[in-house]
Formats: structure tokens, sequence, C-alpha cells
């Protein structure tokens, strides 16, 4: 079965652009499925001259980089077209193909507007007076998601029909205005000027625009494999995460089938990408987070490119624990099949290492599930399992037996309280350094 579904297990930024990235050299298509430029995945890119080069992508397929593979962008996903072409620009002067013939986009996909990043940093800023900031990445995507939901947004196919782009746009931005002046006291855009800009984009993106549901699908029953690539990550999911801090989308299994157009009967694996800790941007309750010297330890001081600061925005990760009631949780309603565990060597040279296995409340009840999902995780406190550190670095590690035992026994530990094996380990930055558990 030829579709294979990567799912970041946290709250987003678990490393899945690394491992889309591998795993796309033996995939044909890799095809995102929700969210826009909100991600932020890191990739190495090899040119075609071999040049390596650290890469950060935004809208397009991480598997793109790899030279054979094609990348779709799917019906779930918000596009913000003027990020889009920025991006296959930058791809293009590496010697990447970024054709028609490499990229295709589906119609049904919406498109972000000025308007909708307006309304979102508005939006930001008033709830913001009232302390209760989401912590958005300002990208628009909250507000496109609202008018896909709301029936009035503009798909990726008006670009396929210039006169019903300037129509649709000119509505839009009239619309958008009416909230812009007179809910948030904001200045108005200008019609004219957003539907010319987006006349512009329509020329250059028509040819990529598609029925990627029916290509998908006439594809997998030729049993190509396609690699879904998830953005953000579960806790973010609209209906399954941290609710109200999350993302407008469905970064879940649930959401390959939506976001794709594609059938459950050709999943394979469902892997979970997973840090060894815990991170998380924006707001909201952080059960295991870390403060002080020990959340600087886990985040790096920001001088590395892996360092724990957002891709996307730059803000500084908060940073914490490995939380199992989480993962377990995570597990459950993506049906992950198999764990990959990113940043191991950042865990080298602490004395004890920690795993949160259940959480109790203030009146001495533990819980080793959500009793009422994550939505609110604030009278949780963590009840912690401590296990030894490893002194060792880890970073030249190729297979299980190159690593101290300690560091063997935490993901033992892993697989033990999430019912799960561990397939892949990543050990440093580079595309080489993983293990291979298997
Ligand atoms: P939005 O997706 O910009 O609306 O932001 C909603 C929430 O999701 C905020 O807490 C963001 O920090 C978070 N978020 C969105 N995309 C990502 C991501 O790729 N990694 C981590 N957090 C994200």
């Amino acid at each position: 079965m030829p579709l294979d579904i990567i799912i970041g297990a946290q709250w987003g930024d678990e490393g899945k652009g690394r491992l889309t990235d591998l795993l796309a050299e033996n995939a044909h298509i890799v095809a995102r499925y929700s969210g826009g430029d909100n991600a932020g995945h890191t990739v190495t890119v090899s040119a075609p001259d071999g040049r390596e080069q650290i890469f950060k992508l935004h809208l397009l397929p991480s598997g793109l980089v790899q030279p054979n593979t094609i990348g779709v962008l799917g019906n779930g996903m918000v596009i913000n077209p003027a990020r889009l072409l920025a991006e296959m620009e930058r791809l293009a002067a590496l010697g990447l193909d970024v054709s028609p013939a490499r990229l295709k986009i589906s119609a049904a996909a919406h498109l972000i507007t000025p308007a909708h990043i307006a309304l979102d940093q508005a939006d930001e800023s008033k709830r913001s007076e009232a302390g209760e900031k989401i912590g958005t990445t300002g990208r628009g995507i909250g507000p496109a998601y609202t008018d896909k939901t709301a029936r009035r947004g503009l798909r990726a196919e008006t670009f396929l029909d210039p006169e019903r782009l300037g129509d649709q746009m000119a509505d839009h931005i009239q619309t958008a205005n009416a909230v812009l002046e007179k809910i948030y006291h904001q200045p108005p855009l200008d019609p004219i000027t957003v539907a010319a800009e987006y006349t512009d984009y329509a020329r250059r993106l028509a040819p990529y625009i598609t029925d990627t549901a029916l290509y998908l699908h006439h594809k997998l029953k030729a049993k190509a494999t396609v690699l879904a690539e998830g953005a953000q990550g579960a806790l973010l999911d609209v209906d399954h995460g941290t609710y109200p801090f999350v993302t407008s989308s469905s970064p879940t299994t649930g959401g390959v089938f939506t976001g794709l157009g594609v059938a459950p009967q050709f999943v394979d694996r469902v892997i979970g990408v997973t840090k060894v800790f815990q991170t998380r941007v924006g707001e909201g309750p952080f059960p295991t987070e870390a403060f002080g010297a020990e959340a600087e330890r886990l985040r790096g001081t920001g001088q590395n490119p892996w360092d724990e600061f957002g891709t996307t925005t730059g803000r500084p990760r908060r940073c914490g624990w490995l939380d199992l009631v989480l993962l377990r949780y995570a597990v459950r309603i993506n049906g992950l099949t198999e764990l990959a565990l990113t940043k191991m060597d950042i865990l080298s040279g602490l004395d004890t290492v920690r795993l949160c296995v259940a959480y109790r409340t203030a009146d001495g009840q533990t819980y080793e599930e959500l009793p009422l999902g994550p939505a609110d995780l604030s009278p949780f406190q963590p009840i912690y399992e401590e296990l030894p550190g490893w002194a060792e670095d880890v970073r030249a590690a190729r297979s299980l037996a190159d690593l101290p035992s300690a560091a063997r026994q935490y993901i033992r530990r892993i697989e033990d309280l999430t019912g799960l094996p561990v397939s892949l380990i990543s050990v440093g930055p580079e595309r080489k350094q993983m293990v291979w558990a298997e």
C-alpha cells in the first residue's frame, strides 16, 4: 500500500521536514495536505551540482528538494501566492526544476490575501489588549480558513479565470475592509491594487493548477509511493488540539484524507515525529514546561540553526520535558504505526533525563489519559519518571548499538509507554546523522 503519512506528534516543529526529506528519497510524490506558510521546515538541499544548503521551506513540500519527486499542494492548504512564488524562485536558483511537471497545486486550495494577513494581525492585537492572545504566526491563516468555511473564500481555481478573479477579489477586499475599519479601526486596503497584484500571480501560477485529488488517485492506483507531509502538529489541530491555542486546520491523520481527497485504504505507515523533549510556540498551557537554566539548556542559544527558535517567526520556543500523556493521545487520534525521535543529541551531557508519564491534579487524582481531551491542560501537574542521562556525544551513532546504554534505555521506555516501535532517531542536524532502529 503506497500512502505513507508523516505527522507531527506534538505542537509542531518536531523536525518533520527533515524526515520527509529523508523518506522522499524513495517516494514518487510528496503532498502537503494542510496549513500554509505558518509552517517552517528546515531541510538540507542538494543542488544538482552537488552543493548542499540549509533551506527553510514554508509552503513547498520539503520532499521537493529531492530531485526525483513531484510536489503537490493539496486542497486542504491555504496558499499565499507571493510567498509561494518567492520559494519557487529560490529553489529554481539552485537549479531545481519547479516547472508544472514537478509541482501541482490543487484547484480547490484556498488563497491567502493581504486582507487575511491584516485581519489576522488586527485580531491578535485586539486579543492581546484583552490578555487573550493566541500567538499566531500573523500569516493570515485563521482568516483564510474562516472564509473557506464561511463559503466566501477565493480558491486557486479562480487563477484560471482572470475576470472572475477580479470580481471576487473586489468583493473580498470590500467585505474585509468593512471589518478592518469598523471592528478593528485599521486602514482599508485598495481593491484595485490587490486585484492587479493577484492577476499577475494568476498568470504565473495558472499552469500549476489542476485536480490534484484525481492526479493522486491515479498515481496511487498505479502503485506510486506518496508521502503525505504534515505541517504543524497534532496538538495544534483545530478539533483535537489545545483549543483555542491551535491553528485553523487539521494537521492530524484525518486531515490527510480531506486535505488531499485520497481514500484511507491506500495508507501503509503513519509515522509520528516527536522530539525527545517538548517545545511549544505561542500561548497556552504546557504542563512539562521548563524554565530558567533548564529551559535554556534544551533551547540552545539561537546561534545554531537547530536551536529552538521559530523558523517562521524567529520567536524563542518554550521548552520542557517529553510528555507521554500527550504523546499517547497523539498516537491514538492519529493511528500512528511508529515513532521517529528527533534531537537525541541535545540530551547528551545531562545527569538525568525526565519523562512525564502521568498527570496529577490538586485533589490528588492521577491521570494516564486526558479525561476531557487536551483543551484545558492548566489543572495538570506532571508526574515524572527520572532516568539516568548519558555523557557521550551521540552525533556519530548510526545504529542502536552505537548509542550509550542509558540512551537506549530512554528510547525503550518511550516504546513501552506508547506501545509503538521507534524506527528512526535523529542525532544531529545533517542528513546522514540518523539512527535506523529497524
Ligand atoms: P496560526 O497557524 O498562524 O494561526 O497560529 C496558531 C497557533 O499555531 C500559534 O500558537 C502558532 O504559534 C502555532 N503554529 C502555527 N504553525 C506552527 C508551526 O509550524 N510550528 C509551531 N507552531 C505553529
